[in-house]
């Protein structure tokens, strides 16, 4: 049976299939079953007002809105959120304050991910390659992410998010490494959604580490160079994600540039992309409904003739 969004996902008193507004962690897995099987209607984007992680309490109320069918809705999204130092020179001239709004636009596709019953949210924060920024910069973003975090971590636990970060932690600021580890810890038994923050995260260098520990594996005798295939490849890809995730179906990334920088290299050879020219910091709930809305549209064939189910 489909699933009823309108407006602010909310906001759906009506419907029988609308979604509590009980703190996530105190609902039981089955408000998220296997997304193949739900079936939501996402509504016209420009009366969508984004939720806010920290209240559970719809505050607005909107008149008509027209639904549509969102079938399917993919399990795993991954988010390139680009547009933040352009935002910030537009509006106020500094970058960093563009960095700042992304955090306000990031919490609200969250919180649209865990009402939507996406099951992957995996966001692109900081890159191999943005160390090359100015020094000034790059020790901005380390303490916004875990100023961030500190802060938003009551929702989170109410929200009943699991959060994982995934590239080479040890890179980072001690400080930043022990916040990072005790998210992940007290979170671990969340099952709302998964967000997964890639943080001085490369594909490439993933892969070659990939490579590398079966390389390791294959001279210690635990492994047969001819063993070496996709599957195998992709479960060490998987443990250095500490995940089961799948691939992302779906990848989208603000600011209009059409690459994926370094993104998942290995686990995009099949998502779908969506490039919105909008810059991170206003990308808003209704941005996200309609990447949702257009990924819906797509056919996926994965090299063969016909459509396949995602
Ligand atoms: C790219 O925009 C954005 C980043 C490198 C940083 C993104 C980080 C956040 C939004 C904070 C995330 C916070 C948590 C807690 C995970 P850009 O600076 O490259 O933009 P530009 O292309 O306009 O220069």
């Amino acid at each position: 049976m489909g699933r009823e969004i309108h407006g602010n996902p909310h906001l759906s008193h009506s419907h029988p299939a609308f979604l509590p507004l009980l703190p996530l962690h105190r609902c039981s897995r089955s408000h998220h079953p296997p997304v193949s099987r739900q079936r939501p209607l996402l509504t016209s984007s420009h009366s969508l007002e984004p939720p806010s992680l920290n209240t559970a309490t719809p505050h607005s109320t909107h008149g008509t809105v027209r639904p549509f069918r969102l079938d399917p809705v993919p399990r795993h999204v991954g988010l390139i959120m680009d547009g933040n130092g352009r935002w910030g020179q537009l509006h106020c001239g500094a970058r960093t304050d563009g960095h700042q709004r992304g955090v306000e636009a990031l919490r609200q596709v969250v919180h649209a991910s865990v009402q939507w019953g996406i099951a992957d949210l995996t966001v692109f924060a900081f890159s191999t390659e943005n160390w090359c920024r100015p020094a000034s910069e790059v020790a901005f973003l380390m303490r916004l992410v875990t100023s961030a975090l500190r802060a938003e971590m009551p929702a989170i636990h109410d929200s009943g998010i699991r959060l994982r970060f995934i590239g080479e932690l040890e890179a980072l600021p001690p400080p930043m490494q022990a916040c990072l580890a005790e998210a992940e810890r007290s979170t671990c038994q969340h099952t709302n959604l998964n967000l997964n923050v890639a943080l001085n995260y490369g594909g490439r260098r993933e892969i070659a580490a990939v490579a590398r520990a079966i390389a390791h594996d294959v001279e210690a005798g635990q492994l047969c160079a001819d063993d070496v295939d996709e599957s195998l490849f992709a479960a060490y890809l998987r443990r250095a994600h500490k995940a089961a995730h799948n691939d992302p179906e779906l990848i989208i990334r603000t600011g209009g540039e059409q690459r994926l920088s370094n993104f998942m290299l290995w686990h995009a050879a099949y998502s779908e992309l969506y490039v919105t020219d909008v810059l991170w910091p206003d990308f808003t709930a209704a941005d996200f409904a309609e990447a949702l809305r257009e990924y819906a549209r797509r056919q996926r064939r994965f090299g063969g003739v016909h459509s396949r189910p995602s």
